[in-house]
């Protein structure tokens, strides 16, 4: 064998760990395993009674997840462990990765199929997706959101904390994560979320209720580019590279726009030119982009279907070609995010 070849199969077999290993995860995740290891179940006929499952499979999961290091070799979390699959609050949580990848995976027969056909596969499809989407994002909108994504731009800020309070629109708000952060940190402001996903919106509400902030929080299922109103912000987390008409979003929320408002974005941080081979970030969302995030805006009839891969200088593009007179790219830094404030 090669060099080449070698180097290439050992790849694929440390990936093939990878994946394997986060469908242990999602094992642990749904059956509350990891809760029970912390409570004091640390053998496995303990697991088997605490969690009610079978006690050959749990003791066979708890060495695979001490093998990979997730346990400790006596069965007990690590301290990574539980912040990163246990404390659900907390800037930590990362559980959400594990449905994303089964989720994707499940999915992927149907992406093989629209390689053929061309088709799209919509996003009310990635069941497992919307929550992993949701779960994984959510832990930056409560930690980051409004103490440094939304203050790094002063003028908003303090229209968000004027009274009369702001209108926001929140535009492919998915599970409604971000507005519900945004309503609890500034208690005057109103907002609106707009997704095309009907199931997502449902989620939205009873997450909004549940928060306790359903009198100022209200969703909408339509497209981002028919939205209504007038706002003095609008927010894209995420959600624009899926928009199957971004320009005609942008365009439109320029349109609902107060006077004095603005519209502020996150979308990919990826380089402004393709690279090859590309860091780790890029080299995740671009999976994505192949798995998921083209095929599903391939399936709202897009005028463009731009892909996960949304480089600065085509945001910048699209919003100029919108009407924004001064596009910026906002100095925040974030692994995974690039931030954006058009006026
Ligand atoms: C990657 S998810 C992000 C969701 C949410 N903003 C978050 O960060 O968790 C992208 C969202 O954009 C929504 N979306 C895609 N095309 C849309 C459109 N044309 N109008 C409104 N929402 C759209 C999808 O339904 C999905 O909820």
């Amino acid at each position: 064998m090669t060099n080449a070849a070698e180097s290439m199969g050992e790849r694929l077999i440390g990936a093939l760990t990878g994946a394997l290993e986060l469908c242990t995860v999602e094992i642990g995740c749904k059956l509350g395993l990891y809760a029970a290891v912390r409570d004091g179940a640390n053998t496995a006929a303990e697991l088997a009674k605490a969690a009610e499952i079978d006690e050959r499979y749990a003791q066979e999961w708890l060495e695979q997840q001490a093998a990979a290091g997730f346990l400790t070799a006596t069965f007990e979390l690590t301290p990574g462990t539980a912040a990163v699959l246990l404390d659900e609050g907390g800037p930590a949580y990362a559980a959400p990765a594990a449905e994303f990848a089964v989720g994707v995976g499940l999915l992927t027969p149907t992406v093989i199929e629209a390689f053929r056909t061309g088709a799209g596969v919509p996003y009310s499809s990635y069941e497992h997706l919307r929550h992993g989407i949701g779960g994984f994002n959510r832990p930056m909108f409560n930690h980051l959101l409004t103490t440094e994504w939304l203050p790094a731009v002063s003028s908003i800020d303090q229209r968000l904390q004027a009274v009369p309070g702001a209108r926001v629109l929140d535009l492919g708000c998915g599970m409604g994560y971000s507005s519900v952060a945004m309503a609890l940190a500034y208690p005057s402001i109103t907002v609106r979320g707009v997704d095309l996903d009907e199931h997502s919106i449902g989620e939205a509400r009873r997450v909004a209720a549940e928060a306790g902030v359903a009198d100022r929080v209200s969703f909408t299922s339509a497209d981002a580019a028919a939205a209504s109103g007038s706002y003095d912000l609008v927010t894209i987390f995420e959600a624009l590279h899926d928009m199957g008409d971004p320009v005609g979003v942008l365009r439109n929320a320029r349109e609902l726009l107060s006077p004095s408002g603005s519209v502020f974005i996150g979308d990919e941080r990826v380089s402004d030119t393709f690279i090859a081979p590309a860091g780790e970030i890029e080299r995740l969302q671009y999976a994505f982009s192949v798995l998921h995030c083209l095929p599903a805006t391939r399936a709202e009839n897009p005028v463009l279907a731009n892909g996960t891969i949304l480089r600065a200088p085509t945001l910048l593009g699209w919003a100029r070609e919108a009407g924004f007179e001064q596009p910026e790219v906002l100095d925040i830094p974030n692994d995974f995010w690039r931030f954006y404030h058009l006026r």
